[in-house]
């Protein structure tokens, strides 16, 4: 048992194809009361309020869990890994924030599943169960912070810690469809946290009102108080928003919407964060050379995503080499192996990426700037799937966390609704050591973006319309480009994909017309023209087209009538002139 348990951990840390051996082994449970969002029941309750008239405890009233990665003393911590548990001792000491939380009135109520040593971004434990995503009991909950997110997001406590090193946090909270915020780096006390990588690492909490979300922050954070200050510029990240699965305006427009409403339209700024960082991160072109990316328009992204699972994967080794090694002494040679070529090296330029992003960052945000990105790239994979062991996915998924992770800025998680059934969400990200400042913000906007994501659900219809009138249009660009290529058949495939998305524009028709003559299909460019006609009668080119298709079918009198239309419509058309002017000295 011990070994394999460290042969699957070293497999997921290699290979990433640890996915698929759980898939082998699907699990089957019963329903579980607490959605299998803990490990642990306990019970740590708040010291009694002090007399009056000194202020109550911050925190009175809340509850609270804790990702089984934060000791509690008399408790032994799992780590996510039964094998861990087996070989620790229980904990003699309290960590930090736990104490802190319970001193500020909190109480809490229990330890939580975390990813087997808080390695990955899934939320698919195989000790003790995957936690049920309550937003999509289907679909994954997203990890490693997998049951703090679910125990929030089923309501069963007001706030629930996490920890977060590439996503932890921020990817559950937007799996599970709830607020999570991952602080700056090294602004929260993470003594008494089992570390993973510790130049990435920070400990974030979920809540479901924004309220609770900043008063835990406010406890927490180790940061001089600031007065509230308005956010100057929401930078939307337009490339990133590219990027994602989810159609651009779905996530884009509640945001924007909201921010003209509570702030403002000056306030309203576009970046394309691509561009911004290719100039700023010279150190991760040694990232991008030799390696294949399919889409070099996100080089510096990307490069990013895996500098920061360079750093993930050395400093978590670093960590807990030791104890792997000893619950399962051979490990796999080829990964040592393949970390330490040039290691130096790409430790000191994935250290200096961290420097160069946190700058290139704060040249953009300064003090109160907003960025606003998709926390991932869409819905969160289907339980057991298999995108969930690629490579591809780990790294893309990434490259939008390790803007944060590897910045050490602040971003918090903010649930927009569902999409086609699942929840989606955005980030806002400020500088590092803009966390009040951001909780801040988060609470002066929430109501209202929630407001805006109800006016969005009720028309859906009206914009899935306007969606698939979106992609009607992109589909008639692509047929005027094979058109101009010469490519008829591809470009007759491409306006027939338009009428079908949308069968109410005339030009449809009518381009898929000219291609049809191109291929000599008179009948077809005929039938064509009369459905454009139909839709608008003035539209010259249609009745010209039908014109040449009337006439090479020999309805000479129907072509003439069709020109002579055209020439209504368009008095100095020559084209229509020199036609009519053939037909009749043919056929007069
Ligand atoms: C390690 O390197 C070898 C050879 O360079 C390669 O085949 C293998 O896929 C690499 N393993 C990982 C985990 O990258
Ligand atoms: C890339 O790596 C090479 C050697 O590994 C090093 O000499 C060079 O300075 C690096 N470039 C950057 C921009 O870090
Ligand atoms: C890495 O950084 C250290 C300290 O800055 C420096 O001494 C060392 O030469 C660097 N190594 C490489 C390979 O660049
Ligand atoms: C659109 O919203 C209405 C309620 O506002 C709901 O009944 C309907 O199922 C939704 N349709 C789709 C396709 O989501
Ligand atoms: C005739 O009208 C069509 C459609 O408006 C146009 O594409 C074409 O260029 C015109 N031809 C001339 C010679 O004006």
């Amino acid at each position: 048992m011990a070994s394999s348990t460290a042969t699957n951990l070293w497999v997921l840390l290699g290979l990433g194809i640890a996915g698929v051996l759980l898939a082998a082994k699907r699990l089957r449970r019963p329903a579980r009361p607490d959605s299998g969002a803990f490990i642990t029941r306990l019970e740590l309750l708040p010291p009694p309020q002090p007399p009056p008239p000194q202020a109550r405890h911050p925190l009175t009233g809340l509850c609270f869990a804790i990702a089984d990665a934060f000791h509690v003393s008399g408790y032994i911590t799992s780590f996510g890994s039964l094998e861990w548990a087996k070989t620790h001792d229980a904990e003699t000491q309290t960590s930090l924030v736990v104490s802190s939380l319970v001193d500020g009135g909190a109480m809490c109520v229990g330890k939580t599943v975390i990813d087997e040593m808080a390695f990955s971004i899934h939320g698919e434990n195989k000790h003790f169960g995957i936690p049920t995503n309550p937003a999509a009991p289907d679909r994954v909950p997203g990890g490693c912070s997998s049951g703090s997110a679910v125990a929030v997001a089923a309501g069963m406590v007001d706030f629930a810690l996490g920890v977060d090193a590439i996503g932890g946090v921020r990817i559950p909270g937007s799996y599970c469809g709830v607020l999570a915020f991952r602080p700056s780096h090294a602004v929260v006390p993470n003594s008494g946290v089992i570390p993973v990588a510790p130049s990435l690492d920070a400990i974030g909490w979920f809540a479901r009102d924004p309220s609770v979300l900043r008063r835990v922050g406010h406890l927490l954070l180790r940061l001089p108080y600031a007065d509230i200050r308005q956010p100057r510029l929401f930078y939307i990240a337009d490339d990133c928003f590219e990027m994602s699965k989810v159609p651009a305006r779905r996530l884009t427009q509640v945001i924007t919407k909201s921010v003209e409403k509570v702030f403002g339209r000056q306030v309203l700024g576009h970046v394309n964060l691509e561009n911004h960082l290719a100039s700023r991160i010279p150190c991760l072109r040694n990232y991008s050379n030799g390696q294949k990316h399919g889409d070099s328009k996100f080089s510096s992204l990307l490069a990013l995503s895996r500098a920061m699972q360079f750093l993930h994967k050395h400093e978590f080794k670093d960590q807990h080499m030791e104890w792997i090694n000893s619950v399962k002494p051979a490990v796999d040679a080829s990964i040592v192996g393949n970390l330490s070529d040039d290691l130096e090296s790409t430790i000191n330029s994935s250290q200096d990426a961290r420097k160069e992003v946190r700058a290139a960052l704060s040249a953009l945000l300064k003090d109160d700037g907003i960025l606003v990105i998709p926390t991932v790239l869409g819905c969160p994979p289907k339980l057991h799937a298999r995108e969930l062991s690629s490579l591809d996915y780990n790294v893309q998924t990434s490259c939008l966390t390790s803007l944060a992770s590897m910045s050490g800025c602040c971003q918090v998680t903010v649930p927009l609704g569902t999409h086609d059934k699942c929840p989606v969400s955005v980030s806002l990200i400020a500088r590092h050591g803009g966390d009040r400042f951001l909780l801040d913000t988060i609470q002066t906007i929430y109501a209202t973006i929630q407001e805006q994501v109800d006016v969005l659900a009720k028309s859906n219809v009206s914009s899935k319309q306007a969606m698939s009138e979106e992609a009607a249009e992109a589909a008639k660009e692509k047929g005027n480009i094979a058109f101009k290529e010469k490519q008829w058949q591809k470009a007759i495939n491409c306006y027939t994909e338009a009428i079908k998305l949308n069968n109410k524009v005339a030009t449809y028709y009518s381009n898929r017309a000219a291609a049809f003559l191109e291929l000599a299909s008179f009948r077809q460019a005929e039938a064509d023209c009369t459905s454009a006609i139909d839709i608008d009668p003035k539209i010259v080119k249609a009745y010209l087209r039908r014109g040449t298709a009337r006439e090479m079918l020999g309805y000479y009198k129907e072509a003439v009538d069709d020109f002579s239309h055209a020439l209504v419509l368009e008095p100095m058309n020559k084209t229509a002139g020199v036609a009519i002017n053939r037909l009749k000295k043919l056929f007069p």
